[in-house]
């Protein structure tokens, strides 16, 4: 398989008078339209590799290629343009805005995308987004009137309206009961067959890494286990 995500020997250091090192010298590549997991202890670096991986971030060394370009040379102008066109992110906190609709919000990296133009398709997809997530009967309700779970789901449907070929998620279900929880992974997983989009999932919960393809663990910065199933 293709590899999509590929990293060379990263190193990530915090602080340029205290340093403090984060991240040692990983080798990590990602197939193309797999669904994986990062889990690990709090403070472990699973979200300072995530950041990277989404390149919000910089290493401080090493490689970071995304469909084979190389990334870690690129300017800001360039890093957004590929983030906006290639990667999807849902964090713990939706990051919603409040003021605006659920259908609202799902349209935003669109129109960022397209200096706010709205073509009828995008909003069609918008609209088929919501019903995949299953939204639909909220759609119009303002993101600060609709449940934790709504909102998470409402941010899901936000994460894909640009096709991203790759969704990094950093413990997306972290604010949800268990019910909520596991309505998102059964969505999130569905959306990985349906339209073969490459998952990293960064979670602290054992139950939803074993719904994965492949459990990487990091240990003090260091990838201490990788089990592909
Ligand atoms: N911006 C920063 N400046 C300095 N240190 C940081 C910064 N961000 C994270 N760290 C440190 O890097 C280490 C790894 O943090 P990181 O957020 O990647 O951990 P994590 O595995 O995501 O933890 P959690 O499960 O609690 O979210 C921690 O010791 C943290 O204190
Ligand atoms: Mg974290």
């Amino acid at each position: 398989m293709d590899k999509i995500i590929n990293i060379k020997n990263l190193n990530k250091i915090y602080g340029t008078t205290i340093k403090t090192q984060v991240l040692f010298d990983i080798n990590l590549s990602f197939d193309s339209g797999s669904f994986n997991s990062i889990i690990g202890a709090s403070g472990s670096g699973k979200s300072s590799l995530l950041n990277i991986l989404g390149t919000l971030d910089k290493p401080t060394s090493g490689e970071l290629y995304i469909n084979g370009k190389l990334t870690t040379n690129m300017n800001k102008n360039e890093l957004a343009e590929l983030r906006n066109e290639t990667i999807g992110f849902i964090f713990q906190f939706h990051h919603l805005i409040p003021e605006f609709t659920a259908l609202e919000n799902v349209l935003i990296p669109h129109m960022i995308k397209n200096k706010g133009r709205i073509p009828k398709d995008i909003k069609e997809k918008a609209e088929d987004l919501m019903n995949l997530v299953g939204l639909s009967k909220v759609k119009n309700n303002l993101a600060t009137n609709m449940s934790g779970g709504q909102q998470q789901r409402a941010a899901i449907a936000r994460s894909l309206i640009n096709n991203p070929s790759i969704v990094l998620a950093d413990e997306p279900t972290g604010n949800l009961d268990s019910e909520s929880t596991e309505t998102v992974y059964k969505m999130l997983r569905d959306i990985n067959e349906k339209f073969k989009t490459t998952f990293i999932i960064v979670t602290h919960d054992k139950k939803i890494a074993e719904m994965t393809d492949r459990i990487i663990e990091i240990k003090d910065g260091k990838i201490n286990l990788d089990i592909l199933r």
